[in-house]
């Protein structure tokens, strides 16, 4: 590793390190090492691979008072070959430093990012699970972690990334859908489109009645309107109608998710007619009732790709896709799995081998 450097107890701690439990879950294990920066004085510090732990916050943080956040989500796949790889890192980079310009907080150069992520993998790749559907996530974050109670941007940030080995986000093959038409997530000229933690937070709420109302995921709409749908809490959404697969447009409400990019990158390589346009809740509606929407699907990085089973609202009526498991988001699924695991082909620049580090 070029730039990062590596303490020798982070790599006593990952030698000696197992899990044993078939259940893997989500978010349940952490590896026992992490990646951590300052930001002081207008830089940033040295990158270090150290043993994982409790970070030292001022009380007065600004990130504890004014959630000055933001983080990133992408995931290390064990290939058949046994090399460790990360599906599409830049474009988390990318991401990561659209949502710091938006929260007025210093970019990581977008090698250092990737390298980081390359570097902890690298070191997890005996901890990086190997059945299908599993794999090593990875949670990179900054915060603002200057002290002092004044409303203004932080002059300290803390860059750092965790390390999950995990398997599938939802227990079960499909999802119900709780249709939101109070609340909004995100509002136009808002965060909606960074990845920042007050998008999480304000969501919280109603999905504590997504799950009292017997859901898996909130479905937000339009913060004007109220009625054209834009995405769920943390997935993206698409729907199958007519025979064509249709997706909301980006907006600054809506996060752009990197699993929907592949989707519609690998709809379109099979010729498929891939529509970005507004999709009104009460046309989608009709037409999971009339059989012409024939499939819809949430994605994203932790949950891939989920078809959903029904759509349910606040006065308790519910609407069930007639075939979850849709062809189409079948074979989509299939062939995104493919690439990511190292069973299939992937598109060029998709998969990003770790470097094989001995220690
Ligand atoms: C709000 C939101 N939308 C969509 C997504 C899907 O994005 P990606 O496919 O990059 O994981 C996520 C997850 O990161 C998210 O948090």
């Amino acid at each position: 590793m070029k730039k990062i450097e590596i303490h020798s107890e982070a790599v006593e701690k990952i030698k000696k390190f197992t899990i044993n439990d078939q259940n893997l879950g989500f978010g349940k294990y952490m590896a026992p090492i992490m990646i951590m920066s300052e930001f002081k004085n207008g830089a940033w510090g040295k990158t270090s691979l150290v043993p994982y732990g409790p970070l030292q916050l001022d009380p007065c943080a600004k990130v504890l008072h004014y959630a000055q956040e933001i983080f990133e989500g992408l995931k290390a796949y064990r290939h058949p070959d046994g090399q460790i790889a990360l599906f599409r890192p830049e474009l988390n980079a990318r991401r990561f430093n659209f949502s710091a310009r938006r929260m007025a907080m210093p970019e990581v150069p977008e090698e250092t990012f990737v390298e980081a992520c390359e570097t902890i993998a690298a070191y997890c790749r005996n901890i990086v699970p190997k059945r299908i559907g599993e794999s090593l996530y990875l949670r990179p974050y900054m915060i603002a972690s200057e002290a002092g109670l004044g409303i203004k941007p932080a002059k300290e940030f803390i860059f750092g990334i965790v390390a999950s080995p995990s398997g599938n986000y939802f227990a079960s093959n499909s999802v119900k859908v709780f249709v939101e038409r109070k609340e909004v997530r995100a509002a136009t000229g808002g965060i909606g489109n960074a990845k920042t933690g007050g998008n999480y937070a304000a969501s919280l709420h109603s999905y504590k009645r997504t799950l009292d109302e017997g859901c898996d995921q909130t479905m937000w709409l339009d913060s004007k309107e109220h009625a054209y749908v834009e995405e769920m809490s943390g997935m993206n959404f698409f729907a199958v109608m007519d025979g064509i697969l249709k997706t909301p447009p980006l907006s600054d409400s809506i996060l752009e998710g990197i699993t929907r990019r592949s989707l519609m990158e690998l709809a379109l390589k099979r010729k498929w007619t891939v529509v970005e346009e507004r999709i009104h809740i009460d046309e989608l509606i009709s037409k999971v009732k009339s059989g012409e929407c024939s499939e819809a699907f949430v994605c994203g990085t932790a949950s891939v790709l989920v078809p959903i089973a029904s759509f349910k609202f606040d006065d308790g009526s519910t609407y069930h896709m007639k075939e979850p498991e849709g062809k189409l988001s079948l074979e989509l699924k299939e062939e995104l799995v493919n690439a990511q695991a190292g069973r299939g082909e992937a598109p060029e620049g998709w998969v990003h081998f770790t470097p094989n580090i001995e220690f």
